[in-house]
């Protein structure tokens, strides 16, 4: 008999202890440990008598028999995976509940199951009635995909074990699945690990690619898929807002591709449908002419992409102004905020700063600095950027506005939409390897920038009612400080 091992696990991280306690020492959550068997997954009696099979020992340059990689037919999920699914390896696919991972792969599987290639879809979550259902509304239900409603990993493999080898197996969900070999109840940390370690094992030994869906929950009962992370190959995150259509896969780990590339979708009544020009589907609802908006020439990967920077700068009647963003690093807003104050007399300690970044991408870029700062001068001084006018630049502490990469690449994309200027490091000019037909306006400090969009607004200003006019210079102090 195994001797069974009580101990107290994190649900977040996975860290065991031999009492209970509050706070998980090791990742700092609270309320986060349950009691789990986590005796091992062979009785010991088995165990110590056991002994060890050799196995070959192969060299590096051995030659694979064919092509390593599958691709899944839809351009967007391949750009994040690297080139499409690797022979063996595991994918974990995150993301909050209803986001739309069910739908993706859905559509990834039968896409692939067209081509002729055996493709197997475990639901641990949906009746097989409720995922034909899925497809019959995607208008995938003639694709040849195998469909199982299964929890049991030793089902599963069993099963799967049989006849022509998967080229593809989805499991939908990681979290629902359980083993024989660990005593926990399903979902908790335990189970989820050696579920995954079971379906890992599977997938090298075959050279079946596999997907486990992960549900990602701020609620403790749910093992989050954190634990399972550093055992696959790679992790990709499908993130959105819930209330837009807009869905973004992003790769946060792989080992056989790059991780800064998104793959961007939309939800649209009839599945998820490609975006291959994402500038175009951020910029689709711009607010031209608002003062407040910049529009951000970026890069995610290996591709542009142009976003609109939406600021508001309003008096404040709290004693601490706010400060809050979306889609951006909070702190990179303070430092601009702190540059702006520090190095251009911006005062802007009596405004509340909204900030966010349209269409529910996330930037990571320092290069937004520049299309931020002019979005939060543009909405103080209430004076509209010029609505052809891409920015780009990362902002020193000193003030000054330093290069980024890939200037043509912005400059190409910029001029394909119809923008006719950029505003860009001074230094940038020199490799920008041909303007893309733009007219550049080079910055070389953030004060120059600030001085222009002031200059824009007082203009603005004399054609103004008399209350706006007398308002704009007071809330725009320009060279104190
Ligand atoms: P689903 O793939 O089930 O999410 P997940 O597996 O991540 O939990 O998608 C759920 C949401 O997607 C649901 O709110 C309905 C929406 N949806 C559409 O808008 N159009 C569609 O064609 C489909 C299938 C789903
Ligand atoms: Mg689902």
């Amino acid at each position: 008999m195994a001797k069974s091992t009580l101990s107290f696990v994190c649900q977040n991280c996975g860290a065991a202890y031999n009492r209970w306690q509050g706070k998980c020492e090791s990742c700092g959550e609270w309320n986060t440990l349950a009691e789990e068997d986590t005796s091992g997954s062979v009785p010991v009696s088995i165990r110590s008598k056991r002994k060890g099979r050799t196995f070959a020992l192969e060299s590096l340059a051995g030659k694979s028999p064919d092509a390593p990689r599958l691709s899944s037919g839809m351009t967007e999920l391949d750009r994040v995976t690297g080139g499409g699914f690797v022979r063996g390896s595991v994918l974990l696919v995150g993301g909050d509940p209803g986001i739309g991972k069910s739908t993706l792969l859905t559509q990834a599987t039968s896409l692939l199951a067209r081509t002729g290639h055996r493709v197997v879809y475990i639901s641990g979550e949906e009746a097989v009635a409720q995922v034909r259902l899925r497809a019959e509304r995607l208008g995938l239900s003639d694709a040849p995909v195998q469909l199982a409603a299964e929890t049991s990993v030793e089902d599963i493999v069993s099963t799967l074990s049989e006849g022509a080898v998967p080229r593809l197996i989805v499991i939908d969900s990681i979290q629902t699945m359980w083993t024989d070999t660990v005593e926990s109840a399903p979902g908790t940390v335990t189970q989820v690990r050696a579920s995954a370690q079971a379906l890992i094992r599977f997938a090298k030994k075959t050279g079946a690619a596999i997907i486990l869906v992960g549900h990602v929950t701020k609620d403790g009962q749910i093992a989050g898929p954190r634990v399972v992370e550093h055992m696959v190959d790679a992790v990709m995150s499908f993130e959105g807002e819930g209330s837009q259509q807009f869905r973004i896969l992003r790769a946060v780990k792989n080992r056989f591709g790059p991780t800064d590339e998104i793959g961007v979708f939309e939800m649209t009544g009839l599945g998820l449908r490609e975006v291959t020009n994402p500038s175009e589907l951020f910029l689709s609802e711009r607010d031209l002419g608002t003062p407040g908006t910049a529009v951000f020439a970026g890069i995610e990967g290996t591709r542009p992409v142009l976003v609109e920077l939406q600021a508001l700068v309003a008096p404040t009647s709290l004693g601490t102004p706010r400060r809050a963003v979306v889609g951006w690093d909070p702190s990179r807003l303070s430092m601009v905020l702190a540059v702006l104050e520090a190095h251009c007399g911006v005062k802007l300690s009596g405004h509340d700063v909204y900030l966010n970044v349209a269409g529910g991408l996330r930037i990571n870029e320092p290069a937004a600095d520049l299309a931020a700062a002019a979005a939060l001068v543009s909405s103080l001084v209430n004076a509209q950027l010029p609505t052809d006018a891409v920015y780009f630049g990362e902002i020193s502490l000193s003030g000054v506005v330093r290069p980024v990469a890939q200037t043509p690449a912005r400059l190409k994309e910029a001029a394909k939409l119809g923008f006719q200027r950029a505003v860009l490091p001074e230094s940038a000019r020199g490799e920008t390897g041909g303007d893309a037909g733009l007219s550049l306006n080079a910055v070389n400090s953030l004060t120059t920038l600030v001085a222009e969009i002031a200059a824009r607004g007082s203009r603005r200003g004399e054609s103004n009612p008399p209350a706006e006019k007398n308002a704009t210079p007071a809330r725009f102090r320009r060279g104190e400080g």
